[in-house]
C-alpha cells in the first residue's frame, strides 16, 4: 500500500484540477477582486481538527473549486493593482505540475543535474534580459527580501576580515551600508538579522524625482569613514516600490568603485524594463553592480515565487555561502558539476528555475518586452488622466509602471484629503470592482496603482477613475471623511 492513484485515477484528478483552472481563467478572472469575506468566513469551511480519516480527492478537488478559490483575491485578473503583484501566466502553470510531479531538490547537482543546469542556464538568460554580464552566477530564491538578505550577507562576507567568519562581529569596527530613503524594507530587515544594526543602514534623501542625492551619499560615505565606522556597500535602486523611481546607477558605480565599496543594485521589481528601448537608458551602470536582486515573479510574469541574485564574480557566493558537513558530501566523480547549496542560503528548494525556463522559452524576449512596454503606456494613459481629472492629483513622477495620485477635491483641506483618501483606499477593498493599495509620499497619503499585469486593458485603467470618483462622491455626500 502506498499513497498513489491507480493511472485511471490519476488521469481524472488531473482533468478535474484542469477545470478548476479552466474555470479560473474563463469565469472567474473578471469577478470581484477581493472576495470581500472575513477571517471566519474564509476560514468556515475548513475549520475542523485533524482529519484522522482522508476524503476522496475528487471531493477535496471541488472544496478546492468553491471555496479555495472563493477565499482567493483575483491576483491575476486584469482590475489587481495592488502591492507589486504580477499575474502569472499560464505556460508556468503547467511548469508548476510537472515540477510538483518530478519533486527535485537542487541542493547537489546529482540530486537533480536538471534542475541545476536549468537554473544556471536561467540566470544566465535572465541577466542577458537586463544587460549584466552572462558569466555571473546566480541563484533563484523566494523573493526579493530573501534575495537581498542574501546578496547584503555576500557583500558583508567580502567587505568584512577574514576572522568574521569564526568570530563574528564582535570587536569589528561598525560595517555601515547606504540607500536611499526610498529602499525597500528587506534592507531593513537584512542588516537587522546580519548584525550590521538598522542604525548603520545609511538612508540618504531623494530628490524630487525620488532618486537617491548621491551628492548626499558620497559626504556620509566620507563622515562615516573619518568617525572611524566601516563603509561596505552601496545599494542602488532600480525601481523603488513607492513610484518606480531608477537611481543613478552610473553615479552610483562610480563613488562605490571610487570609495573601494560593494555595489548592489536592486532590480526586484523594475530590472526587466533594461531591456526596452525606451527606458533602457535609466539602467545604465546595472552592468557594472557586483550583485543584482531581479524577481522574474514580479516583471517578467512568472508566478510566485521566483527571485534571482545575480553575483558577477562566482566565487564570492562560494565564499559566502559553501558548508560542507559529513552528510552531504556525496559524489566524488572528478567531473566538473556545481552545487546549487554553494550559492544560497537554503539547501533543499522546489525546481523554480523549470517555470522561468518555460515562461521565457515559451514567450521569449520580444513578447516579453512588448508586454512591459504595454504596461508603461498603461502607467502613461493613467497619469495622464489623473493629470487632468477634475480633483485628481499626480503625487510623483511615473517612469516606469507605478503611478501615484490622491483626490482632493476643490476646496479640501490638506486634514479633509488625508481622510478622505484612506476612506477611498478602504472603500475600494470592499467595492470589488477594482483592487489598489496605498502609501504614502512626501508625508500624505495617496493611491497608488502598479501596472505587471498584461490582462489589464486600457478600459480597466480608465475604472480606475471612474471607481475613485464614484466612491469619492459617496464619501463626501455621507459626510464621513
Ligand atoms: C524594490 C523591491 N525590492 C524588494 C522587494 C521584495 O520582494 P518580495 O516581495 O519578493 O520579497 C520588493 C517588493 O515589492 C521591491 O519592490
Amino acid at each position: 500500500m502506498n499513497l498513489d492513484f491507480t493511472p485511471e485515477e490519476l488521469r481524472r484528478f488531473i482533468d478535474q484540477t484542469a477545470d478548476i483552472i479552466e474555470e479560473i481563467y474563463t469565469e472567474k478572472l473578471t469577478r470581484r477582486v477581493f472576495a470581500g469575506m472575513s477571517p471566519d468566513q474564509v476560514l468556515q469551511p475548513f475549520d475542523e481538527d485533524l482529519p484522522n480519516e482522508g476524503l476522496y480527492l475528487s471531493e477535496v478537488l471541488e472544496k478546492v473549486r468553491t471555496d479555495v478559490v472563493g477565499g482567493a483575491t483575483m491576483n491575476i485578473g486584469p482590475r489587481y493593482f495592488g502591492y507589486i503583484t504580477g499575474g502569472g501566466n499560464q505556460a508556468a502553470i503547467m511548469a508548476e505540475m510537472v515540477s510538483a510531479a518530478l519533486n527535485q531538490n537542487n541542493l547537489k547537482w546529482h540530486s537533480s543535474p536538471i534542475s541545476t543546469e536549468m537554473e544556471k542556464l536561467v540566470i544566465r538568460w535572465v541577466s542577458q534580459f537586463i544587460g549584466y554580464p552572462k558569466t555571473a552566477a546566480g541563484a533563484i530564491l523566494d523573493g526579493g527580501s530573501t534575495a537581498n538578505f542574501n546578496c547584503l550577507a555576500v557583500a558583508r562576507k567580502n567587505m568584512a576580515p577574514e576572522s568574521m567568519s569564526d568570530k563574528g562581529l564582535y570587536g569589528l569596527k561598525p560595517m555601515t551600508i547606504y540607500v536611499s530613503e526610498e529602499g525597500h524594507s528587506s534592507f531593513d530587515k537584512a542588516v537587522d538579522m546580519l548584525g550590521i544594526g538598522k542604525k548603520y543602514l545609511r538612508k540618504i534623501p531623494v530628490d524630487s524625482s525620488f532618486r537617491i542625492r548621491t551628492d548626499l551619499l558620497k559626504k556620509a560615505i566620507i563622515e562615516d569613514r573619518e568617525a572611524g565606522l566601516n563603509p561596505i556597500c552601496v545599494i542602488g535602486i532600480a525601481g523603488t516600490t513607492n513610484t518606480g523611481a531608477v537611481d543613478d546607477l552610473v553615479k552610483i558605480e562610480e563613488i562605490a568603485k571610487g570609495e573601494r565599496l560593494w555595489y548592489h543594485v536592486d532590480a526586484a521589481y523594475g530590472g526587466p524594463a533594461a531591456a526596452l528601448a525606451s527606458t533602457a537608458s535609466l539602467f545604465q551602470g546595472i552592468e557594472k553592480a557586483d550583485s543584482v536582486v531581479i524577481n522574474p515573479h514580479k516583471w517578467l510574469y512568472v508566478p510566485f515565487e521566483a527571485a534571482c541574485i545575480l553575483v558577477k564574480e562566482p566565487e564570492n557566493l562560494r565564499k559566502t555561502f559553501s558548508h560542507l558537513p559529513d552528510y552531504l558530501i556525496g559524489e566524488d566523480t572528478g567531473e566538473e558539476r556545481t552545487d546549487l547549496m554553494e550559492y544560497q542560503l537554503p539547501l533543499t528548494k522546489s525546481f523554480k528555475s523549470l517555470k522561468v525556463w518555460m515562461t521565457l522559452k515559451t514567450f521569449g524576449k520580444k513578447r516579453i518586452v512588448e508586454m512591459i512596454g504595454q504596461d508603461i503606456d498603461k502607467a502613461r494613459h493613467l497619469a495622464s488622466m489623473v493629470e487632468s481629472a477634475p480633483g485628481f492629483e499626480l503625487m510623483a513622477p511615473a517612469p516606469l509602471s507605478i503611478v501615484c495620485f490622491r483626490y482632493k477635491p476643490a476646496g479640501a483641506s490638506e486634514d479633509e484629503a488625508e481622510r478622505l483618501n484612506k476612506r477611498i483606499i478602504a472603500a475600494i477593498e470592499q467595492d470589488g470592482r477594482i483592487f489598489l493599495t496605498g502609501t504614502r509620499i512626501d508625508g500624505k497619503t495617496v493611491m497608488r496603482v502598479c501596472f505587471i499585469n498584461p490582462r489589464t486593458t486600457l478600459r480597466d485603467v480608465e475604472l480606475i477613475i471612474e471607481v475613485v470618483t464614484d466612491l469619492a462622491g459617496d464619501i463626501s455626500v455621507s459626510k464621513e471623511a
